[in-house]
């Protein structure tokens, strides 16, 4: 079943027959969307949605790189993920779990959820919502969280979930940018075993923006002591109750926005990047249903993503629902209250498709085998991972300690821009390699390409692009049409730029390097390099700071910090490792608790060119504990050594 091929060759893991003989996917996918071209995306999109008005128009690329796709049909995206379900006989069938960190749990069906969904509509109605305003979603991982991006969804309001774990001034400024009308939220969640506060972040975000915040919709979640404003603040459970379970969709055009969801980029300033509704969903549903092999009758999926990213909108919130999958959601942390306690989850409601990050994996490998080895793991079927480039070592360890090693695995590549999975392997199809995401699903074109834009041969480094508009794809930053043109499409004229290096092997399969702009990725979390460096010199003893992405065994990366100090914070001569601790703890305020730098370095200068631009590179070599590079571009030819230095004596 698996090979070993020639030994300059990767070891390779070819499908088993059991799993090829019963997989969504067939070889005949690849042939299909070569032949059928845009009319392969409009048989998904009619075969895997229901159209309240179906479409006649599959593409629009008149107006390059503004696409539409399906414009003249209508749809709802709610009705799609939950109602239509009910309608086909299947409201019995759990589409929820949801798991909470103390182990209180909770399970909706689809009836269930129709329910809860539509008394959520009629209460943000009543609350003033309608059609195209803004949501501002800031939740910990609880049903509510779901429901109320589907509640959004049906009204046709456009969520823009903000990571629960982002600080008050992030999301302040995300609320701004997107003139949110309403923002719900939780009193709390429960953290490594304690009950942590949401809501003061709301408070403090609107009391130095949010103007156009009318009223903050609060779930009690752990029922602790937050501050309520009368007249603003509204309960959630208040709001529910009072509301009926009748709510008729809107009905939606293809092209009306689904969601904004913030992004970091190469500036401070994050991107709201806005997907739209009927493309969306085409792609969020084809690849839940290819890639993770759905049955909906008898699989339990579980992503262990947030809502917060991408995987959560895409992968948890609208792909499994669209399917009429069941699926656990889990509000807390892997190793809360034990190291065991993904595993426990498995083992409980018997979880067949798992998807998840290799940072998370990694952490569970250095946890140890035994901990696995505790639970019956043996229901799971196939597994997947995603955010960052998974090593050979723990895609291993992963298919043999929790996949019995015979689940496929899929390493899936995609970014919140492109909205849904872009390359993966097929399972039941593909022969899968450890370490590459493979080849782009059928009806996705990629490249790699130069800097001229040219596609390079095998073997070689170069650009990650996609040469083909894609149903899911962004359709621009909210907001900022000139930005979308700029980031994205002035590159490589025609063909999106993804930000990511990349090269194909001598098998033609994509292995993806990681970015090449100013953007690290921490355990699968984007984080922009000037956005650190802005909230590092805003403490008040930091006069300069560059930050690099030094590579990191569990991470992928992690944040090192360059500062220089201030001159009174040099004068004051304070004791320096508690000054880079409140230094770290500055950015974890500014910015959350995912930015702050691994470690901050006090050093005397920083490496810059004549023209004054910061050399990372170098810094990146110092972080990473290599010989210094050439340095023959710097202003001050002596600033590295200065460095190296400073920290050898620290
Ligand atoms: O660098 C790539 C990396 O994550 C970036 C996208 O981040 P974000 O928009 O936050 O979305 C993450 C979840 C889809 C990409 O530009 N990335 C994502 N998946 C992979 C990956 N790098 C390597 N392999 C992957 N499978």
């Amino acid at each position: 079943m698996s090979q070993d091929s020639n030994s300059t060759k990767q070891r390779t893991y070819a499908p088993s027959q059991e799993f090829a003989s019963q997989a969504n996917a067939t070889a005949d996918l690849y042939t299909q969307a070569e032949e059928q071209g845009e009319e392969f995306w409009a048989n998904q999109a009619r075969d895997l949605l229901s159209w309240s008005t179906p479409f006649n128009s599959v593409l629009d690329w008149s107006n390059p790189p503004f696409a539409k796709w399906f414009e003249d049909g209508k749809l709802n995206a709610a009705y799609n993920a939950v109602d239509r379900h009910v309608e086909a006989g299947n409201g019995d069938r759990v589409a929820l779990h949801f798991e909470g960190e103390p182990g209180d749990s909770k399970s909706y069906t689809y009836s269930e959820l129709k329910d809860e969904v539509s008394k959520a509509a009629n209460a943000m109605e009543s609350l003033g919502v309608s059609k195209g305003d803004r949501v501002a979603v800031y939740m910990p991982m609880i049903a509510e969280a779901v429901i109320t991006m589907l509640a959004c969804a049906r009204i046709g309001a456009i969520h823009s979930v903000v990571f629960g774990g982002f600080s008050a001034d992030a999301l302040r400024s995300r609320i701004d940018d997107g003139e949110a009308k309403l923002v719900v939220t939780a009193d709390g969640s429960y953290r490594r075993g304690k009950p942590t506060q949401l809501k003061p972040a709301v408070d403090e975000a609107l009391s130095k923006g949010g103007k156009s915040v009318k009223h903050v919709l609060v779930v009690k979640r752990n029922g602790s002591d937050v501050p309520f404003e009368n007249g603003r603040d509204v309960w959630w459970h208040e709001a529910l109750e009072a509301a009926s379970t009748e709510h008729t969709p809107s009905e939606q055009g293809a092209e009306d926005p689904l969601f904004i969801l913030y992004t970091s980029g190469t500036t401070g300033k994050p991107k709201g990047i806005l997907h739209t509704t009927g493309g969306y969903l085409t792609q969020a549903a084809y690849t839940h249903k290819n890639v993770f092999d759905l049955k909906p009758e008898t699989d339990v999926y579980w992503c262990t993503a947030d809502v917060g990213w991408v995987t959560g909108h895409t992968y948890i919130a609208y792909g499994p629902l669209l399917n009429g999958a069941t699926q656990v959601i889990y509000e807390g942390t892997p190793d809360s209250p034990h190291r065991g306690r993904f595993w426990e989850i498995v083992q409980k409601y018997g979880v067949t498709i798992l998807y998840t990050s290799p940072t998370a994996i990694r952490t569970m490998m250095k946890w140890g085998e035994e901990i696995p080895a505790e639970f019956d793991l043996s229901s799971l079927r196939l597994l997947g991972t995603v955010g960052e480039a998974i090593n050979p070592e723990a895609w291993t360890w992963f298919r043999k300690y929790i996949g019995a090693e015979k689940c496929p695995i899929v390493d899936t590549w995609w970014q919140t821009e492109t909205g849904a999975i872009m390359i993966s392997p097929l399972p039941g199809v593909t022969e899968t390699k450890p370490g590459s995401a493979q080849i782009p699903l059928p009806g996705i074109a990629v490249d790699v390409v130069d800097d001229a834009g040219t596609s390079l041969p095998n073997e070689t480094d170069g650009f990650l692009v996609v040469r083909k508009p894609w149903p899911s794809m962004l359709r621009t930053i909210w907001g900022d049409d000139d930005r979308f043109v700029n980031t994205y499409w002035a590159q490589f004229g025609d063909k999106y730029f993804a930000g990511d290096g990349a090269k194909r092997d001598a098998d033609g399969d994509v292995w993806i390097l990681g970015r090449v702009d100013d953007v690290m990725n921490v355990s699968g979390h984007r984080l922009s390099t000037p956005e650190i460096e802005s909230a590092l010199v805003s403490h008040p003893s930091v006069a300069e700071a560059a930050v690099v992405g030094a590579a990191d065994e569990t991470t992928g990366q992690a944040v090192f910090a360059f500062v220089i100090l201030s001159d009174h914070a040099t004068t004051e001569a304070r004791d320096e490792t508690e000054l880079s601790e409140e230094i770290r703890a500055h950015v974890g305020k500014e910015i959350s608790p995912i930015a702050k730098p691994k470690k901050v370095l006090i050093v005397p200068e920083l490496p810059k060119t004549r023209s004054g631009k910061i050399m990372r590179r170098l810094l990146k070599d110092v972080a990473e504990d290599r010989p210094v590079g050439d340095v023959s571009t710097l202003a001050d030819q002596t600033v590295m050594q200065q460095i190296v230095d400073s920290l050898g004596t620290k």
